[in-house]
């Protein structure tokens, strides 16, 4: 009886002993094969089948299976990417499945510089595809969806200004006409009725954001802010440049391309520099230069960046100033002059545009659009305000105001907003006072665009 005992477990250590010798084989084949490794041996064995030498093929047999990474000091990252998309940087790799494809355009931001992860997002050191394309739990950082690529541009480049970032510049363009600077801060700027929103980009992923757009409160109940009607892609736009407000400015060297010279910067010098004192294009401007309408046709690219380095050294005894531009600045006014002819271009020329004109910028810069619509047509909503519960129109502000009086309610605001019923919350928006915000000059012309927003005229009709 006693004797017995010991003998029953010994069928449990040997059922003990086996299950471990298949968990240590199983880990031997778990590592052997896992993903990163069949994909080297796929690319060592195309450089073997490429190898048209003995030697060519001894050197591509002894290619090393290995992690390979990138180190990124002054990012503060390690980018071990390379290790399954190991031909990113072989042209004769395009085309190929991924990982072991080619990757295109990278000739601007050289990998060893920039790595993987300052572009894709993802987690740079992992070593699995789910991992390092960032589906991991406890990692914030998802790799951006290749549709919303652009959004990482603007990191380093300025938003408008990147020829090779479209879509940024689009975004860009949707928020400043769309009226969120009336609610939200951006860059310093903007309304306090909404988020600042210099870091959501870090804080939303591409779904929320494209939601909240289209319907805020499904995602935030009782949202104060209205649904936007936007255009499938103006609603793509917006959302990836969303996603590019990332906060946190790179270092030195990854910050030294923010301007891109490109014909949009260019113009921007040519309106700033006073070129149209002398220059004239379209039939407006001086006449002390030659009109620069068709200067592409007379004059090549390098010819026109020795002028502007120094006018002289092309032609002897000009009077047209050498303004010492940087290299940038030369190559976006080059830029700009080169696209003249395919661009419909209407400068600003001072003292050209009306002060309505110059209002309905300062409408715009202000985000009253936002609140007000377009064109100040109202319509936006603000549950339980006593004008329909919306945000009123414009259109009748001359009949109840005169200028002055205009002039001292934007400056003052309007905090207190009726209610419609004295029970339900109030409404969310009001008229934020503008004192300080918006400048002496300004004022002026925003009065004279609101006035003109008036329907009097219109309505003598019937
Ligand atoms: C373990 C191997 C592995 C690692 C490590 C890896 N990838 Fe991949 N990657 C793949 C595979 C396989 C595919 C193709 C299938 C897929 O999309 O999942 C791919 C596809 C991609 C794509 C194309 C996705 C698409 O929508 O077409 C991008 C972009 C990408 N990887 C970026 C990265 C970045 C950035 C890193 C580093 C953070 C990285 N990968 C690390 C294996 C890997
Ligand atoms: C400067 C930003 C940038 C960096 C750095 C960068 N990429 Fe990309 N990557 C892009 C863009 C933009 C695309 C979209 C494709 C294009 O340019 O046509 C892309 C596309 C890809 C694709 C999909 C290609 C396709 O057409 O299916 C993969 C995979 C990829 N990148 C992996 C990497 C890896 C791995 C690294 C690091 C070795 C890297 N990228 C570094 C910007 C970058
Ligand atoms: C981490 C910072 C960084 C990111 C992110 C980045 N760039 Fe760049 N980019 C640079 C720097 C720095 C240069 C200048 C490289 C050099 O000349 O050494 C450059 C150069 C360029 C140039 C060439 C400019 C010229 O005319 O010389 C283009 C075009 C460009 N980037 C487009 C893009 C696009 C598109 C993206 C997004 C897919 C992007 N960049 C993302 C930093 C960045
Ligand atoms: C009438 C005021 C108003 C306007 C105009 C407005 N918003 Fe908002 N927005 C808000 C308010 C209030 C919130 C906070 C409640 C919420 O999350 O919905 C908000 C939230 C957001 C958020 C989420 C921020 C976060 O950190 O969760 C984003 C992103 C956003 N707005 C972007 C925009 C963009 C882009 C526009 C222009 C197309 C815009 N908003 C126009 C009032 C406004
Ligand atoms: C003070 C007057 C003056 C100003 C200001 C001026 N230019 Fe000129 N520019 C001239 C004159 C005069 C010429 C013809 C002589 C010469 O080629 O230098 C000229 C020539 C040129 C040409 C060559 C045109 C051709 O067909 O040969 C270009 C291009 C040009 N200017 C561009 C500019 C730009 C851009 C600016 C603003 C940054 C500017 N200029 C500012 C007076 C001026
Ligand atoms: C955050 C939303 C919001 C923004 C941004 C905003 N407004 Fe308003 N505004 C309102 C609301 C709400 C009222 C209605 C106040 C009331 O009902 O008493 C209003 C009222 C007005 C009125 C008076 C209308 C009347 O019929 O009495 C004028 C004029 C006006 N706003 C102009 C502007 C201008 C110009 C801007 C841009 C500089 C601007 N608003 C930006 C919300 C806004």
């Amino acid at each position: 009886m006693p004797d017995e005992s010991p003998r029953k477990f010994y069928g449990l250590f040997i059922v003990l002993g086996l299950l471990v010798s298949v968990l240590v084989v199983l880990g031997y084949y778990k590592d052997q094969f896992r993903d990163w490794k069949t994909y080297q041996h796929q690319f060592v064995k195309e450089e073997v089948r490429r190898a048209t030498t003995p030697q060519q093929r001894l050197l591509a047999e002894s290619t090393p299976v290995q992690i390979r990474q990138i180190v990124l000091p002054d990012l503060n990252r390690v980018d071990r990417c390379t290790t399954c998309h190991i031909a990113s940087e072989d042209p004769s790799y395009g085309g190929y499945p991924q990982p072991l494809a080619y990757h295109p355009h990278h000739d601007q931001h050289p990998f060893d510089k920039f790595g993987c992860t300052v572009c894709h997002r993802g987690q740079g050191r992992a070593t699995t595809t789910a991992a390092a394309h960032g589906h991991a739990e406890h990692w914030d950082e998802p790799m951006l969806p290749l549709r919303y690529i652009q959004a990482s541009c603007g990191q380093c480049h300025q938003a408008a200004d990147n020829p090779a970032a479209p879509k940024l510049a689009r975004g860009e363009q949707v928020f400043e006409t769309n009226g969120c600077r009336g609610c939200h801060k951006l860059g310093g700027t903007g309304g306090l009725i909404g988020p600042e929103l210099d870091t959501v980009g870090a804080r939303r992923t591409p779904d929320w954001l494209r939601k909240h757009f289209t319907d805020p409160a499904s995602v935030t109940p009782g949202s104060g802010m209205p649904p936007q009607k936007l255009s499938e892609p103006d609603l793509e736009a917006i959302t990836l440049f969303m996603l590019s407000q990332t906060g946190g400015g790179l270092p030195g060297y990854y910050a030294s391309m923010k301007v891109i010279p490109s014909a949009t910067e260019g113009r921007k010098l040519f309106e700033q520099k006073g070129c149209i004192g002398c220059h004239s294009i379209a039939n407006r401007g001086g006449k002390i230069g030659p009109a620069l309408d068709d200067v592409s046709l007379r004059r090549s690219p390098d010819w026109i960046m020795r002028h502007f380095r120094d006018p002289q050294s092309v032609t002897p005894g000009s009077v047209m100033p050498k303004f010492g531009f940087s290299e940038n600045q030369t190559r976006a006014l080059t830029e700009f002059l080169l696209h003249l002819r395919d661009q419909q271009v209407s400068l600003s020329l001072p003292g050209m545009i009306s002060p309505v004109e110059r209002g309905r910028e300062v409408f715009r810069k202000y985000g009253c659009i936002g609140c007000h619509g377009p064109e100040g047509k109202g319509g936006v909503p603000n549950p339980n305000a006593k004008t329909a519960e919306q945000v009123p129109g414009l259109q009748h502000v001359a009949d109840g105001y005169t200028k002055d009086e205009l002039k001292i309610l934007l400056l003052r605001g309007q905090k207190e907003i009726a209610p419609l019923d004295p029970h339900r919350p109030p409404p969310p928006l009001y008229m934020p006072p503008w004192r300080g915000v918006i400048q002496e000059g300004e004022l002026d012309d925003l009065a004279a665009y609101v006035f003109s927003l008036s329907t009097k005229d219109k309505d003598l009709g019937f």
